[in-house]
């Protein structure tokens, strides 16, 4: 199979709506300071370019999941790889995605994130692709709703490969001639 890989979102686009996210959160959170937590390993880059926006203070912490089910579909069942360094208590979290696809990874960890005392917890994801959706997860703040194709770049991979791609790419599996 040759892995072929199409432009949807520019560099110059991604990089603008970014922008932008970071303006509307650090109105939101305006007197505040915000705890983003980063889901590994899809949110790194989008997380590393929004906290670059914004202009209240922020902590980091990172989280690392794993989501049982096959190659294509989550079952909600999550593992804990990593858990978060330091407690959530009295913050105002912001979770950092990638993508919220079926919704299913998601919020089975909000719910456990919900249980750590919070003041808030916000979601923000770059994508999200709602005809996918089986949860009632939403977000707070997304960059692009896009639709359902297979997604590679901007810290989403295809078995680890394409993280580094600083464009939204549409992967195509196409067979290879003979
Ligand atoms: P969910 O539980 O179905 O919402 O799965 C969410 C996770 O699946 C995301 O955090 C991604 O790691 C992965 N995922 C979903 N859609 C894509 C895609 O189009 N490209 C790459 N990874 C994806
Ligand atoms: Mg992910």
């Amino acid at each position: 199979m040759k892995e072929e890989i199409s432009v949807l979102i520019d560099s110059a686009k991604v990089d603008n709506r970014i922008a932008d996210l970071g303006d509307e959160i650090s109105r939101d959170y305006a007197g505040k300071s915000i705890h983003m937590v980063g889901i590994l390993k899809g949110s790194v880059i989008f997380m590393a370019e929004l906290a670059k926006h914004l202009t209240v203070p922020v902590t980091f912490d990172f989280m690392s999941v794993s989501s049982y089910g096959n190659e294509t579909e989550s079952s909600g069942v999550v593992k804990i790889i990593k858990d978060l360094d330091e407690p959530l208590a009295g913050r105002d979290v912001l979770v950092v995605e990638d993508i919220v696809d079926t919704g299913r990874t998601l919020s089975y960890l909000l719910n456990i994130l919900g249980e750590r005392g919070a003041s808030s917890i916000k979601l923000c994801t770059l994508l999200d692709k709602p005809e996918r959706r089986v949860t009632d997860v939403t977000a707070d703040y997304c960059g692009f709703e896009i639709p359902d194709e297979f997604i590679v770049g901007y810290g989403l991979d295809y078995a680890q490969k394409y993280r580094n791609l600083p464009y939204i790419g549409v992967m195509k599996f196409e067979e290879e001639d003979s």
